[in-house]
């Protein structure tokens, strides 16, 4: 990881199995029965988790930091609508300060940034019926290497400080904190805001790394779980499983802080921003936009003002969402919401599109003849008879609302659709794929027909019939179809869109569609072949991107050195940094695939990963947790008949930190 600040203590994000791809079989995650914590401070205070802006995640400690962007934020909440959506506090984060008290001990706003003093912002904020939040340390100093004064020790001054410039909300944070006891030194600031009287929202920053969870409910409104997020689908992934089996201690006044959002800072694709969003709310995070709202886009508008998304969020009950299956990346999690329905998100961890399925009951609904479905992100309600089904695109999220509702027969029955068979073709050879139309509500969908489409110049043709007049509950229309790409076609991922149209009883007619898509790809050469030179299917990493035949150099393609194990320099393979997987596609031509495995040279102690090798959904090989003074280890699996090969580095257990993972001399033989 890179070391955006220097600090005390490091910050873990302690990733469960991020690449636990296409077929990996994870574990759901566990949930408690019995609720395990004390009470939530009774301060009327943070009953919905906290919604509105920090600058970190756009900003860090940059020149952009300052009073016009505050205040322009601020500006935005109203005249976009996002104030009236829920989003109320506007919140500093570190480098607000000068790093030395005044005379009198006191803090010093940065008359760069701040030139008309952080009171002055407090009431700008205010006088836009908003709140406003800023930012310290638990310690002498606050993260950034710059050295900000932090109030360890200053706990009552500090506090006072912050109330009379009308602070309602503390973000405090870890750094530098000498070593005191983290119950202590949080629990004397929650005494000092206390004794200021003034109602401050008080957000623990410690990282996870004391177990907040389990005794910071009486002493904050809600705690980081997890290291810093970072503005990439590893980071946030990571993230998220370590959030989700924390539900059973959330509630009103105490919530799991998964980290701000990142949403709309441009590492992830709208679908991954839009799973982020789903996913934040499914655990009733605090939803704290990470973008700079100025110069924000219309999607990322979209996303963040979704109020049927917010709407679970903020739901009054106050529970996390739990876990109900979690199987080859396909992960299902229901949170039960006041008025009795389930908020249910069929979240896809995977790099191809796959089919989640749940049930009503399955979600702790009641028995019923059918239900009432919304999709929150469609904003369209359905009937289903009790299965609660998609196709959910790479890195999307379905996420819907579902009610045991009397009234389920005004809307129409819901339609799955499906792609049977596997997405690959060669370039100019007809790949053979069977689309399903299904019909889920307790309605009969009539008039139904189905189309396929792929990109310009590829032939799709339809090899059975795209049309039924009629199909009643849980059956189906099942297509053939021939997709062929034209002669030529370079290897990647391409899209294809499966859409469907249909009537309800009453004649209302609908249309669905889902963006999939089919990889075209090359069969690995006979013989044997540097994977650090054949075109991979897809690649996830931790820091930067894969590099080829060089260590990963954190940022930029291309930034690595030369792959270097235990002194050994290897002029081949893939240089990644934990959690990562590579895919290739084998098209059951291969036999095996061999490396040297190891943590780079180029990284300090820090580094411990361990390597996977699977074959579709076989774990085939594997390597213990290595670390970085260990030599190169030998690695080979058995990959016959695989149609793909994967390749999974994981953290070894302690966070991504420094871990620099290489494929050393990586080969496969078909
Ligand atoms: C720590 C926190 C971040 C951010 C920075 C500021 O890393 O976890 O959220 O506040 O400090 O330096």
């Amino acid at each position: 990881m890179r070391h955006l600040h220097t600090r005390t203590t490091r910050t873990r994000v302690v990733g469960a199995l991020a690449a636990a791809l296409l077929c990996a079989a994870g574990l759901a995650a566990p949930t408690a029965t019995a609720s395990p914590v004390a009470p939530a401070l009774d301060d009327g205070l943070a009953l919905t988790p906290p919604m509105g802006f920090n600058n970190w995640n756009s900003t860090h400690c940059r020149a952009e930091f300052n009073e016009s962007m505050v205040k322009g934020v601020a500006d935005i909440f109203v005249e976009k609508g996002l104030k009236d959506a829920g989003y109320e506090y506007v919140n500093l984060d570190d480098c607000w300060a000068l790093p030395s008290r005044d005379a009198n001990g006191k803090l010093v706003p940065d008359p760069v940034r701040f030139p008309s003093g952080i009171k002055a912002v407090a009431d700008y904020v205010h006088s836009k019926g908003l709140k406003f939040g800023i930012y310290t340390s638990a310690g002498t100093k606050t993260c950034n290497s710059a050295g900000f004064p932090g109030a360890l020790g200053h706990e009552y001054s500090d506090a006072q400080q912050f109330a009379d410039w009308g602070v309602d909300y503390l973000k405090y944070d870890n750094c530098n904190n000498q070593g005191v006891d983290a119950k202590l030194r949080y629990t004397t600031m929650r005494d000092a805001l206390r004794a200021t009287g003034r109602p401050i929202v008080y957000s623990i920053c410690e990282w996870g790394q004391n177990k907040p969870w389990e005794w910071a409910a009486d002493v904050g409104h809600l705690w980081r779980t997890t290291g810093d997020i970072s503005d990439t689908w590893g980071s946030m992934l990571a993230i998220l499983k370590k959030n989700l089996p924390l539900a059973p201690y959330a509630g009103p006044g105490r919530w799991n802080d998964p980290d701000m959002l990142e949403v709309g800072n441009g590492g992830m694709t709208g679908t991954e921003y839009r799973s982020h969003f789903s996913m934040w709310a499914i655990m009733a995070a605090p939803l704290l936009i990470g973008s700079d709202l100025r110069s924000a886009s219309q999607e990322t508008f979209e996303i963040l003002g979704n109020r049927e998304v917010i709407a679970v969020d903020q739901d009054p009950l106050g529970k996390q969402g739990t876990v109900i299956s979690s199987e080859g990346g396909r992960w299902v999690v229901a949170k039960e919401m006041r008025d009795g329905s389930r908020a249910v998100a069929l979240f896809n961890e995977s790099g191809t599109a796959q089919r989640i399925s749940t049930s009503a009951t399955a979600v702790g609904l009641p028995a019923a003849d059918a239900y009432t479905l919304r999709d929150l992100w469609q904003h369209r309600s359905y009937n289903t008879a009790g299965t609660i089904s998609a196709t959910v695109p790479a890195h999307g999220t379905v996420l819907v609302r579902v009610a045991a509702d009397p009234a389920w027969a005004k809307n129409p029955p819901a339609v799955e659709l499906g792609l049977e068979g596997s997405p690959f073709a060669e370039a100019g050879k007809p790949a053979a794929l069977t689309s399903t139309v299904t019909d889920l509500g307790r309605t009969t969908a009539q008039r139904v027909s189905v189309s396929l489409s792929g990109p310009e110049g590829w032939a799709v043709k339809a090899t059975s019939p795209t049309t039924s007049p009629a199909l009643p509950t849980g059956r189906s229309l099942r297509t053939g179809w021939t997709i062929t790409a034209p002669q030529g076609t370079p290897t990647g991922s391409y899209g294809l869109t499966l859409k469907a149209s249909y009537r309800s009883p009453a004649g209302v007619r609908v249309e669905s569609a889902v963006p999939l898509t089919l990889s075209v790809v090359v069969p690995p050469p006979s013989g044997t072949s540097g994977l650090g030179d054949l075109p991979w299917l897809s690649a996830t990493n931790g820091w930067g991107p894969v590099e080829r035949n060089t260590s990963n150099g954190e940022s930029a393609a291309g930034d690595g050195r030369p792959i270097t194990i235990g002194g050994v320099v290897y002029g081949k393979g893939l240089g990644v940094h934990a959690e990562s997987a590579v895919e290739y596609y084998t098209g059951g031509a291969c036999e095996t695939v061999r490396a040297d495995v190891g943590v780079d040279d180029e990284k300090g102690a820090d580094g411990t990963v361990a390597f996977e090798i699977w074959a579709d959904g076989t774990k085939s090989a594997s390597t213990g947790t290595l670390t970085n003074a260990m030599p190169a280890q030998p690695i080979t699996a058995d990959v016959t008949g695989a149609q793909i090969v994967r390749l999974v580095v994981s953290d070894g257990g302690d966070g991504i930190d420094s871990d620099h993972a290489d494929w050393a001399d990586v080969r496969v033989s078909c």
